[in-house]
């Protein structure tokens, strides 16, 4: 419904949890929102003008930290990138599903960062540096363009339903981490990172589900980078067999 000075009323259906009160329930708030107004834009109206107690993340506000990523009508999206006038009057906004829940939109995110952790998110260089730099082709670069636009929102894991099942599987922003570092020519880790991958817990257990790819805020598709391990990983146990031969 649009209101004078083009606001337009919205009902925001807020997920809401407070620890140790008397469980978890969907409180509705209706917002003016102007034109441009991004979901949390009116989180932050809730919670400066009708509830302080209202808990969320947020950081950068720029769509770079990852801070807000929550779902919203049942997909997850960064609510600083999300804008109210897509959504319809009605909107539901849950905390990131998988993780424990801290307070209302609050998420521990322990589970993530320990995968994340695990994988060895970092590059690995020689024994011997060049003396000046790391020299790499324009080409050699591209390839690292999108898995390196990733910003650790948590989103595509979240979305995972091998992920809600199994907390060992290392789901899709761990690998497409995985592969940032097996594609870059600077790193010599290759093999070790394989190890780690090339396992039931690792890219033999995604489904090719493709929720990750469809809630990913900077569209990068993490199930092509699941599928370019997988080849790598059998291509350097084929090359493994006939070396034992
Ligand atoms: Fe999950 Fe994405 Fe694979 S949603 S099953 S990691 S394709």
């Amino acid at each position: 419904m649009s209101r004078p000075g083009g606001l337009v009323l919205t009902i925001l259906r807020i997920f809401r949890f407070i620890p140790g009160d008397d469980g978890a329930r969907f409180m509705d708030y209706e917002v003016d929102a102007p034109k441009g107004a991004t979901v949390l834009d009116c989180l932050f109206r809730v919670k400066h003008e009708i509830d302080g107690t209202l808990a969320f993340r947020c950081s950068c506000r720029s769509a770079i930290c990852g801070s807000c990523a929550m779902t919203i009508n049942d997909a997850n999206r960064l609510a600083c990138k999300t804008q109210i006038e897509d959504l319809g009057r009605l909107v539901r906004v849950e905390p990131l599903v998988g993780y424990p829940v801290v307070k209302d939109l609050v998420v521990d995110m322990g589970i993530f960062w320990r995968q994340y952790r695990s994988i060895k998110p970092y590059l690995i260089g020689g024994p011997s540096p060049p003396k000046k730099e790391w020299v790499q082709s324009p080409n050699q670069r591209r390839t690292l363009d999108e898995p390196a636009q990733c910003i650790m929102c948590g989103a595509c894991s979240s979305s995972c339903p091998v992920m809600w099942t199994d907390e060992r599987y290392l789901g899709p922003a761990a690998l497409l981490k995985v592969w940032r570092f097996v594609a870059d020519t600077r790193d010599t880790a290759t093999r070790d990172r394989l190890g780690m991958i090339n396992n039931e817990f690792g890219v033999w257990r995604c489904h090719t589900i493709f929720r990750c790819v469809d809630s990913c805020p900077k569209y990068i598709n993490p199930t092509e980078a699941i599928e370019s391990l997988r080849r790598t990983a059998i291509r350097a146990s084929v090359s493994d067999l006939f070396r034992r031969a």
